[in-house]
């Protein structure tokens, strides 16, 4: 089968008025990813080498967007909406240019996995002309209805045309379908729009294709699959699928979820074997992790890179750009941005490291605080291998602390510091014996005085 080309053929059209947002209801997010991208990846796995978005409502941003999530598809306006097979219809160019196998697919059905599209092209390779994918939900209104009659599909009807009987049918239709690319446009400039609702149905290709004694079948894909979202209810319940389908591949790849409910992951994400989650960790964009870290609870880490036994928070914050090389241990309130840490440097507590490099085997101390901005522009801090920075020292950027610098406590460095110089930047503590006492004395003096002066007033 994999030398036979394909084309898949994405609605993405429709308005969404249900999610009740000025966004293109395609362009809402699954795990970081427009809902249309995650489509686009699953036609890709399935074998598409050809890309059509058919778009409408939104059509800027969505071809906007597009050139981000699908730099390789093209797309095609359809202007006015008047029915699934007059959208298809609007990618006749690409239709035309003579593909073995047509996947039409829905933008609004990220969950659909690759699995189901690769048993539809099957069926075509065997001799089928239409492929029809179906489910069977729950509660099947508001579907259409997939008529079979000797394990031959004849029809779908569409819930509003169906008669009382018909509407008993469970196995109903979930939208996508693979079409011979033989066949396609022929049967697409068939349909009609005799309907309830006025419509040209990409469902009456079944009955075209089979009143030519072409070949069309049903196959069955999975309720979750074929979720359609519609408004941010059903957006979530497709995060939550799609995140509890990512946790058990994580799981059964070698990572150890403590509490695998707690914890999300991004389309992105990459997880080492062996490495450890604890509850409630988020994960955003562009994660990779090596194998072996640990990842301690409530951390929220996104575009960041872990490499090897690293070990990061609890009640981390990695941000975009966040380096951490072999054994870096970044601690409980710290937050690193566009920073290397590099091996087994330790970052360990209520420390802010921004634009940075920290050499390996450095040591920040708690409340550590690389000023990188000035209010307008930003400025980077090197600090170098074995480092010592003392605890509550702001390094005032651009600053370069040399291999084995030493900062005392409280320091504000606004100089660089030369390798294994030691630096003070705080005023010198100096002592006075007894004035401490003397001090308490005068005070509780005053104090008394005022006390009995309020009283006479009395
Ligand atoms: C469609 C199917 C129905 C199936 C259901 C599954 C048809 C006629 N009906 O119905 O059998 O059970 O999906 O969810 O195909 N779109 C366009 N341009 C248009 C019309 C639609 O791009 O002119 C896009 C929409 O944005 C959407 C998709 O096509 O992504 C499906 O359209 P929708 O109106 O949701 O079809 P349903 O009535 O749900
Ligand atoms: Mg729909």
């Amino acid at each position: 089968m994999s030398q036979r080309s394909c084309l898949s053929v994405i609605l993405a059209a429709g308005e969404g008025t249900r999610m009740k947002s000025a966004q293109p209801k395609v362009l809402h997010q699954i795990a970081g990813l427009p809902m249309v991208a995650h489509v686009v990846k699953a036609a890709e796995a399935a074998g598409a080498s050809g890309l059509a978005l058919v778009i409408g409502h939104g059509a800027d941003e969505m071809r906007k967007a597009a050139a981000k999530f699908a730099p390789k598809a093209e797309t095609f306006e359809q202007e006015k909406r008047l029915g699934t097979a007059h959208a298809v219809i609007a990618a006749r160019a690409a239709i035309s240019r003579g593909y073995d196998d047509v996947l039409v697919m829905f933008g609004d059905t990220p969950l659909i996995d690759a699995d189901a599209l690769t048993v539809a092209r099957r069926r075509l390779a065997e001799g089928a002309a239409v492929v029809v994918i179906g489910f069977r939900p729950p509660n099947p209104a508001g579907y259409g209805r997939l008529i079979e009659r000797d394990g031959k599909l004849t029809a779908i009807r569409e819930e509003k045309d169906c008669s009382e009987e018909e509407k008993k049918i469970g196995f109903c239709n979930a939208g996508m379908m693979a079409v011979a690319g033989a066949h396609a446009m022929k049967l697409l400039d068939a349909v009609g729009n005799e309907n309830a609702k006025g419509e040209y149905y990409l469902t009456d290709i079944v009955e075209i294709a089979s009143a030519q004694n072409l070949d069309v079948v049903a196959t069955e894909a999975s309720f979750e699959s074929a979720l359609g979202i519609n408004n941010r209810a059903e957006l979530a319940q497709a995060e939550a699928i799609w995140q509890q389908r990512r946790r058990h591949d994580a799981m059964l790849s070698g990572v150890t979820l403590i509490a695998p409910e707690t914890v999300f992951f991004s389309h992105d994400t990459e997880i080492g074997a062996d490495t450890i989650v604890e509850p409630n960790v988020w994960f955003g964009p562009g994660v990779r992790i090596a194998s072996g870290a640990k990842i301690h609870a409530f951390s929220h880490v996104e575009g960041a890179t872990i490499a090897s036994n690293c070990d990061v928070g609890p009640f981390a914050r990695l941000r975009p750009g966040a380096d951490l090389r072999n054994k870096a241990k970044v601690g409980n309130f710290c937050e690193v941005k566009q920073a290397v840490i590099e091996d087994g440097a330790k970052v360990n507590h209520l420390t802010y490291i921004g634009d940075a490099r920290v050499g390996a085997g450095a040591n920040i101390g708690a409340g550590t605080i690389t000023c990188n901005y000035d209010g307008y522009s930003k400025f980077f801090t090197d600090i170098g291998a074995g480092a010592f920075i003392g605890s509550n020292s702001s390094l005032v950027a651009p600053v370069t602390i040399g291999n084995g610098g030493y900062i005392a406590s409280g320091s504000v460095i606004t100089e660089s510091v030369p390798d294994d110089a030691l630096a003070f930047g705080r005023a010198r503590q100096k002592t006075i014996p007894g004035k401490g006492k003397e001090l308490r004395e005068r005070f509780a003096s005053a104090a008394a005085a005022k006390k009995k002066a309020a009283g006479a007033d009395h």
